[in-house]
């Protein structure tokens, strides 16, 4: 092992779940316990700075920053649900507000849907394949919520209902909720399956206003400023942006073979107006077929075993690790000489090879100025593991390869320019 690591079971909070201390707003994929960042920050003794996430999903490390005083932040991710999350938490707006707002849409939506011939008025949005996904009833509902939010002026109230609302489509949707892929529920579960849209959704709105007043809200401090763009992280947008810290859990592979970002986004982002929602996963990490095989450092041996077994997955597998290697080399430069990069990862097996994502990571920051510190190794929980919730590309399947997560540290050298 190039890079060592250690065996922490501090980091393995395998008593705890995300809900336990920052219940989120919106069910999302793999998603980062805050507990660890918060550990790792002070371990770090770091409680001011710069903070970036380049995939910061549904803003876990925002939290974790936050917890340790931390109040200038920036985040990247290129799914738009995963912006909208990120933001609704973070944003500051007086529970009261927000209140208010619930019970003035609720009185609206019900006086509007007394009459039948409103209903008709409304066109729907532009849904791929909609009702092979909702009943007629329940998009016709989502619709006149979706008019009515698209109609509040005040756009941080608006983006806050948003979130309600795209869980909303999920759970009254089709789709298996306990997949991140899209997949349908049975023929005879659909017969039976009528939820009620509004009930459903005013009831989210309520228990997201109560959550976020109660865990978010109080956190955010007057001089508290997060950034957040629906992209993917380039140097190139603003070249004197640079960063003290970055904290985050990148993609451990592509959507297609492990956690399919876009396809479990992929409703509530046709619903929130975002073009071309179902070629998101073929944005991402991987997302582009390569032609060549990554045959350089730490990844050579393993890259090339899966090779001789099965090309075809070898050439995924590169596709992947060539998109962390220009992500890295974008994000390296922008950090501040003694700043600190902290990456947790899985190292999944492909064809029985396991992938040392976490000894890549160390390799490709050694190569812009800065020093590997030290690998976590941790357990992941029953909780939280991503083996249990993502399925592979087999329909129904569980990924079940990884067991432990790694956490990289490594550290610019101080006279780096
Ligand atoms: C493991 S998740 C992050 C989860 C996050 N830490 C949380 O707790 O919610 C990885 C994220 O990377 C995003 N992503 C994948 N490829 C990306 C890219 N090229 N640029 C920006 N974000 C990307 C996905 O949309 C996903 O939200």
């Amino acid at each position: 092992m190039k890079y060592s690591i250690i065996r922490d079971k501090t980091l393995d909070f395998a008593d705890q779940g995300y809900a336990d201390l920052y219940p989120n707003l919106h069910k999302y994929p793999a998603t980062m316990l805050p507990q660890i960042g918060v550990a790792l920050l002070k371990r770090l003794g770091i409680s001011s700075g710069i903070l970036l996430d380049p995939y910061c999903g549904s803003g876990s490390s925002f939290a974790a920053a936050l917890d340790v005083g931390i109040t200038q932040m920036f985040g990247f991710d290129l799914n738009p649900l995963a912006i909208l999350i990120t933001q609704a938490k973070f944003t500051k707006i007086a529970p009261a507000a927000l209140d208010e707002a619930r019970q003035k849409l609720r009185e609206a939506v019900f006086e509007f849907v007394k009459k039948e011939k409103n209903l008709n008025r409304l066109e729907l949005p532009n849904i791929t394949n909609i009702d092979y996904w909702f009943s007629p009833a329940v998009a016709q509902n989502l619709n006149v919520l979706r008019y009515f939010i698209d109609q509040m002026e005040d756009q941080k109230i608006k983006n806050f209902f948003l979130v309600p609302y795209a869980e909303t489509i999920r759970e009254c949707s089709y789709t298996r909720n306990n997949e991140f892929k899209l997949y349908r529920i049975k023929p005879a579960e659909i017969l039976s399956f009528n939820p009620d849209v509004f009930s459903a959704f005013f009831k989210k709105l309520t228990d997201s206003i109560q959550i976020y007043a109660d865990y978010y809200f109080p956190k955010i401090q007057e001089e508290t400023h997060l950034e957040l763009r629906q992209a993917p992280f380039s140097a190139e947008v603003n070249p004197q942006q640079t960063f003290d810290i970055v904290l985050t859990s990148p993609p451990y592979g592509d959507s297609r073979t492990t956690v399919a970002y876009g396809q479990f986004s992929t409703l509530a982002n046709e619903w929130l107006g975002v073009n071309e929602a179902r070629k998101l996963d073929n944005a991402l990490m991987g997302g582009k077929r390569v032609k060549r095989l990554y045959n350089q450092g730490v990844l050579e041996q393993t890259i090339s075993q899966i090779a001789q077994i099965d090309e075809k997955r070898a050439l995924d597998v590169s596709a992947f690790y060539f998109d962390l290697q220009d992500s890295i080399a974008q994000i390296a430069p922008q950090i501040n000489p003694g700043g600190n990069i902290i990456y947790l990862v899985g190292n999944r097996t492909v064809k029985g090879a396991q992938l040392p994502t976490d000894q890549f990571i160390a390799e490709q920051f050694e190569q812009y100025g800065f020093k590997h510190q030290i690998t976590y190794e941790r357990a992941l929980s029953s909780k939280v593991m991503p083996s249990q919730n993502s399925p592979s590309n087999q329909k129904g399947a569980k990924v079940n390869t990884m067991l432990f997560e790694y956490v990289i540290i490594c550290e610019k050298d101080k006279s780096a320019g």
